[in-house]
């Protein structure tokens, strides 16, 4: 038996869009940072020969899916043995926190683990991007860049985690599933959005200034970019038919609430991915205050606040994983269990 963990990350420049063809390319380069303590844990334990795969998740998760990519990882990776996967994640799942990115990611090193042979990186990250495309930036630590192609370099680590120990707070406006699956709405916006052209094109700008802004440690820089890369991936969903909405009236509130921030001098910046939450970047010096006004917007169910994270990692044990740091939302808000 063997556990994996792998973390999971925040794009700041989006990947929303596939490239037409065969082959599941990304339309465009995405940058992500890795978070540390969003985690997912895959156990996997030979079965028998002559069984079949067993499959699933806890909490529970999209089970055809997951039965799928092992198949295909067992095939690709030369595993004969029948498999008993278990896939667990220490924060919502499938609600816009890239928890499928984490679990496909640790998935992958389990399995990789296994394997008779050294499969590569860029195999592994190629395998993992079946599961789910953000989960090969979750196959490294720190900012991490992920560019069409599958040849060695399509994804790479931009800066290690100790580059810019930055703080990322997550806040939880809603803990259900996300309503439209992003490869789903991916598609949709492809062949439906008229702004879609767009946004592959300002999301090339974005990503030259995210580069240099990760080098450069410059925060009002990557924020502003990241800000308005996260608005326009949500413009062109927007625009899709029938549209699609990710966000909820609290995502709305916390993004109002960073702008008032940055008002009184506070430079932290959102980010939101295909789902309700919210995520916002800040110094570590300012994350206590940060953290607070969030937890303070009507709806905000908890603040879990994390920080540029590892690589994934194995082992014979469960991961010995505490929930996420998370502080409540405001009294009387709390509709159910966010993780
Ligand atoms: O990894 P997927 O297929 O769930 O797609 C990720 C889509 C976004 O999270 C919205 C953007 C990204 O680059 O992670």
């Amino acid at each position: 038996m063997i556990w994996a963990v792998a973390h999971s990350n925040v794009a700041l420049v989006k990947y929303w869009g596939r490239a037409p063809g065969p082959g599941h390319q990304p339309a465009g380069t995405s940058v992500s940072l890795t978070l540390d303590g969003l985690a997912s844990g895959a156990r996997v334990e030979e079965r028998p020969a002559g069984s079949a795969d067993r499959v699933g998740w806890d909490p529970p998760g999209p089970v055809a899916e997951l039965s799928r990519f092992v198949t295909l990882a067992r095939a690709r990776l030369g595993i004969g043995h029948p498999l008993d996967v278990l896939i667990t994640s220490n924060f919502p799942v499938a609600a816009g926190l890239a928890s499928s990115a984490s679990a496909y990611a640790a998935l992958t090193t389990a399995l990789a683990a296994l394997a008779p042979g050294r499969p590569s990186a860029d195999g592994l990250a190629a395998l993992a991007r079946q599961g789910s495309g953000s989960a090969c930036r979750s196959m490294l630590g720190g900012f991490v860049q992920w560019r069409p192609g599958a040849d060695a370099g399509a994804v790479t680590q931009l800066a290690p985690p100790e580059h810019w120990p930055l703080a990322v707070l997550v806040a939880v406006t809603d803990a259900g599933p996300k309503r439209v699956p992003s490869r789903e709405g991916m598609l949709r916006t492809r062949a439906t959005s008229p702004f879609y052209e767009a946004w592959l094109t300002a999301g090339g700008v974005d990503l030259t200034v995210v580069r240099e802004a990760v080098r450069a440690r410059d925060l009002p820089a990557l924020g502003a970019a990241t800000e308005r890369n996260a608005l326009r991936m949500h413009a062109a969903a927007l625009g899709a038919e029938p549209p699609l909405l990710y966000w909820e009236a609290t995502t709305v509130s916390v993004m109002r609430e960073v702008w008032r921030l940055r008002e009184d001098g506070v430079p932290a910046f959102f980010t939101v991915d295909a789902g309700p939450q919210v995520k916002v970047l800040c110094e570590p010096a300012d994350a206590d205050r940060v953290e607070r006004a969030l937890a303070g917007v009507p709806g905000v169910l908890r603040v879990l606040r994390s920080r540029p994270g590892g690589a994934p990692r194995t082992g014979p044990e469960p991961p010995s994983w505490a929930a996420p740091h998370a502080s409540p939302g405001p009294p009387g808000d709390e509709k159910g269990p966010a993780a």
